[in-house]
């Protein structure tokens, strides 16, 4: 048996320095090999990437902005082996687009017309990859294109509706007039492991994608307030895919992202109920592609995050943890019907023990109270008031349960839910089952100096981005512990583990973690426990913070950091005072963690300029860390790339005008040893 260390424990790495350098930075003794790209092809058909933009066909490639990713363990036999740690799949999300260098000279419209062959590329690299990866001699980690395991989702490719709202009309479309199919994923942000071997993908602004104007006249005021809550609301939705002329009439791929009613037009003869088919958690069987992805409807329609699961114990019922990320959204969680038999962890077929866990259960939202407890509100109708009328909006009177699981947002409007500083992933602590949940940051508007709450409790000023930003521009770590550790509770306490800030900050109501440089960050975003295990047998659970940061990338590009946590209350309560603009002052007093030491919390990699850091798993055995780097450059030009990464990887240099690629690195410690300790 293995003894568990939680504390006081030291963190086996030297911290290294923010910097602006075009390379992934990590420290001495370290090695970074990096694994696949945008635009490796990964069937043995496709051609080399050539990155000029005239490659086509991703859907036989890697995606672009690669987001979170997962490790899915294979045998030598080639079947699924959850302790192996020299083969494997890795899961990745593809979000969203560097769109001006996936074409040669950026992406053309033409009339206001998208041309077809552009906007096919577009569609295609977005979705959800499954590549195999195997480990060489001298930890040389290469991706095998050949793959019979290989394979691409995206937006196109046909899926199945689960859940309490298979067949709702809400989600009646000319492609699924009945509501039980949905056709592909997009902005595919973070994700979630389940205990049975798949893979949870998660539907995050997605509302972007949609054009919906001008059509409010032939909607329904309910339709109006449910669209106008998940801001569909653009003029031509992003890309402006709708615009194409497609070649052949009768290809609706195009179409629709067109959400307008039609005047005479019916649910399944226009596309004004599409944006209802997406918003959702997905799961995948990395390990059968002949297998369709299913949405599970249960765990709610939002701007999903990601979608963890708390410890799974048997005879308990499962818990899913879901971050709503949008300015003021709400934290989830859906508690299965079922409890948890650990017999289905092996269970052949895996989509089968999703239906079990993921179908039938209960969403709920959170409540923070200013003592240090909170509740989780069950969304269940009947008990949901209805919410009151806001804004231009009338008041909206649900109409059952699948009314509220589309709409989990009005629900939490009239619940009173606590309003968050972006909500974005969350991780599970393998010992302690503690929960923690990134809150990237805010803004003035959403989180004015008078309006603070114990859980979002700073509003301050960071003047040394590229204008002053007031709010909680830093961000920070929530963790929250279920009483009774069931996963089921209703109630919790909680407190707030980190504060990001600028250690350069004298103030110390802005860096209330005493964070130094060695370990100053700001916006946490992507958040995952590793569990690694040291010679003498001890489990030392390894949180891995990442960040995606505006306010902070005039000192560093975006970066990962390495902690060893403590628990919930550690720190007792603090009484902040906060500064809006002109000099104003409000206090709040909150829960804070112990503050961090040089030893507990360290600077492990910077990525290359333009760049987030998101998507992170380890091998079991701890010695292969999978890194994303999302869109290098994402500020530059095809003409003049920002970044020229990953090609500077090797030497720190590329040939002029090099385009940067999104790319999976695999870090490995030069002795062979465990990553982090
Ligand atoms: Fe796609 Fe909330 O980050
Ligand atoms: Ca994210
Ligand atoms: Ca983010
Ligand atoms: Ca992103």
């Amino acid at each position: 048996t293995t003894s568990v260390v939680i504390s006081p424990a030291t963190l086996g790495f030297a911290s290294i320095a923010k910097n602006l350098n075009d390379v992934v930075t990590v420290p001495a003794g370290y090695s970074v090999t990096v694994l696949t790209r945008l635009g490796d092809p990964i069937t043995s058909g496709a051609p080399s990437y050539k990155n000029d933009g005239t490659d086509t066909d991703f859907a036989s490639r890697i995606g672009d902005h690669g987001d979170a990713l997962g490790w899915y363990g294979l045998s030598a036999a080639g079947a699924r082996e959850d302790t192996s740690s020299t083969r494997g799949l890795i899961v990745q999300n593809h979000e969203n687009l560097n769109v001006q260098y996936l074409h040669p000279n950026g992406p053309t419209s033409p009339g206001g017309i998208r041309p077809e062959a552009e906007a096919i590329k577009e569609i295609e690299a977005h979705g959800v990859s499954v590549t195999e990866v195997v480990e060489g001699a001298n930890r040389a980690w290469t991706y095998v294109q050949n793959s019979t395991f290989n394979r691409r989702i995206t937006p196109n490719t046909p899926m199945i509706l689960n859940g309490p709202v298979r067949g709702a009309t809400m989600l009646r479309t000319p492609f699924s007039t009945d509501a039980t199919a949905a056709r592909g994923t997009i902005n595919n942000c973070a994700n979630g492991h389940s205990g049975w071997g798949t893979n949870l993908t998660c539907e995050e602004n997605w509302a972007g994608y949609f054009r919906r104007n001008g059509d409010d006249a032939l909607r329904t005021p309910r339709e109006v307030t449910g669209l106008r809550r998940y801001g569909v609301t653009s003029s031509t939705g992003s890309y402006g895919w709708s615009t194409v002329s497609a070649s052949d009439p009768t290809d609706t791929r195009f179409r629709r992202w067109d959400a307008r009613a039609t005047a005479g037009g019916t649910a399944t003869t226009d596309w004004r109920n599409e944006p209802n088919q997406f918003g959702w958690v997905v799961e995948i069987d990395p390990y059968d592609k002949s297998k369709a992805p299913r949405k599970r409807t249960a765990l709610g329609r939002l701007g999903h995050e990601g979608a963890w699961l708390g410890n799974l114990t048997s005879g308990k019922k499962v818990a899913v943890y879901l971050g709503d990320d949008s300015r003021g959204e709400y934290f989830y969680k859906f508690v299965s019907n079922a409890a948890w038999n650990p017999a289905d962890a092996q269970a052949a077929d895996r989509l089968a023990i999703g239906d079990k866990y993921l179908d039938a259960g209960t969403l709920h939202v959170a409540k923070f109270n200013a003592d240090g407890t909170g509740v989780w509100v069950p969304l269940v109708f009947g008990s949901v008031p209805n919410r009151p009328a806001q804004g231009a909006d009338a008041e909206y009177v649900f109409a059952d349960q699948a009314d509220i699981l589309v709409h989990p947002r009005l629900a939490g409007d009239a619940v009173g839910a606590t309003r968050m500083d972006r909500p974005e992933w969350t991780a599970t602590n393998p010992v302690t089952g503690d929960i923690y949940l990134t809150l990237t940051n805010n803004n003035a508007s959403t989180r004015p100096l008078n309006g603070t709450d114990a859980a979002n409790p700073r509003h301050y000023n960071d003047p040394k981005g590229a204008s002053n930003q007031f709010g909680n521009p830093n961000g920070h770590i929530l963790r929250l512990r279920e009483n009774g550790g069931d996963p089921a509770a209703t109630g919790f306490v909680w407190d707030i583990y980190l504060f990001g800030a600028d250690s350069a900050d004298a103030n110390s109501d802005v860096n209330i973690s005493g964070l130094t440089a060695s370990n100053d960050f700001s916006s946490p975003d992507g958040l995952w426990f590793s569990r690694p295990t040291n010679a003498a047998g001890q489990v030392k659970p390894l949180l891995w913070i990442q960040t995606d940061d505006g306010a902070f990338t005039d000192r560093t590009n975006n970066q990962m950091l390495a902690a060893l946590p403590g628990t919930v209350g550690d720190g007792g309560t603090v009484t902040i005072t906060n500064v809006g603009s002109g000099g104003a002052t409000a206090t709040q007093t909150t829960r804070r963690g112990t503050p961090a030491t040089d030893a507990t919390l360290k600077r492990f990699l910077v990525g290359p300029v333009g760049c987030e850091i998101t998507g992170v798993d380890t091998t079991p055995d701890g010695r292969a860390l999978f890194v994303g780097i999302q869109h290098p450059g994402e500020n530059g030009t095809a003409a003049a790339p920002e970044s020229n990464w990953p090609t500077t990887q090797a030497t720190g240099t590329a040939p002029a005008g090099t385009r940067p690629r999104s790319a999976v690195i695999v870090i490995t410690k030069n002795d062979g040893g465990v990553v982090g300790l």
